[in-house]
């Protein structure tokens, strides 16, 4: 697929489960980002994070970690959340960060953004700075040199063009800015034709998930230094089976069966931070 294509087909299929937000439990990922499908089988929140947000960002929630777990964010802190989704790990950040600080989310799927405006007015945040950018992450029209801190969850790996990712996130950081990324990865490079296969399930998670070392070379390209993983998860069969179809069979074809076994053993889930 192009890139355009797969832009279109990630934004149509995240855009009718951002839809179906209202009655989400009749997806295959039901009550809470618990049993999302894209989480591991552990939970990825803990219940008091889970509670402190609407029920409308949980059961959008789609991520594969949980960032601001790991960012150390801090009062006063400009933060962008790319590809924030229903807006789970904004509002989490916007509560670490306080009055003084700053959240944005940006997404490219409308229906997502509206969601998230929705769950951040639920969400009892008093004082809080929090803005939308309805725009690619590739090109987020966000200034120069206005955030402390990146975050994404589980979103890299649907951008066909990550090394242009990474440098609009350079860009937007300040120097000495970080980053606190979740995302999915291969261990190691696959067969040309699985991959190509893999691709038309481009918005679960293993369509356009890229061997590690490629992906470190992309983030040095942008001119990200100090990488630090946190923690690497192979994922499970289980795990890869709701991945695969991420943001639900319903949205997302899963691909073939020996499609998958061939990219068993092979899908790590990987969080890490980095710094401008
Ligand atoms: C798997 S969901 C994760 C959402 C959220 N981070 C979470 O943890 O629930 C992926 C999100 O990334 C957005 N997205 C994917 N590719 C994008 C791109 N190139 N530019 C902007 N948003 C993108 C989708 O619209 C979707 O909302």
């Amino acid at each position: 697929m192009k890139p355009d294509e797969v832009r279109q087909v990630v934004r149509e299929r995240y855009g009718k489960f951002a839809e179906s937000a209202g009655h989400a439990e009749d997806s295959c990922c039901t009550k809470s980002a618990i049993k999302a499908c894209c989480a591991h089988e552990q939970a990825i929140y803990s219940e008091p994070e889970l509670s402190s947000v609407p029920e409308i960002a949980r059961n959008l929630s789609r991520g594969c970690g949980n960032p601001t777990g790991f960012a150390n964010l801090q009062p006063g802190e400009a933060v962008v959340d790319l590809g924030c989704g229903g807006g789970i790990d904004m509002i989490l950040a916007a509560r670490k960060v306080g009055a003084g600080g700053k959240v944005y989310g940006v997404d490219f799927t409308l229906p997502m953004i509206e969601q998230a405006q929705q769950a951040v007015a639920q969400a009892n945040l008093p004082n809080r700075s929090v803005e939308f950018r309805h725009a690619p992450l590739e090109n987020t029209t966000l200034p120069d040199a206005c955030a402390d801190v990146a975050i994404s969850n589980c979103v890299i790996n649907l951008c066909p063009d990550k090394n242009a990712v990474y440098r609009e996130a350079f860009r937007i950081l300040k120097p000495g800015g970080r980053l606190a990324i979740s995302d999915i990865m291969l261990t190691g490079p696959i067969d040309a034709a699985l991959r190509e296969r893999l691709e038309a399930s481009w918005a679960g998670c293993t369509g356009g998930a890229i061997p590690e070392g490629e992906y470190w070379d992309t983030l040095k390209n942008a001119g990200f230094s100090e990488i630090n993983i946190v923690a690497r998860h192979l994922l499970s069969d289980p795990e890869l089976d709701g991945m695969a179809c991420c943001p639900g069979k319903e949205y997302t074809p899963a691909p073939a069966a020996d499609d998958l076994n061939g990219v068993q053993g092979k899908v790590v889930s990987v969080k890490f931070t980095a710094i401008k």
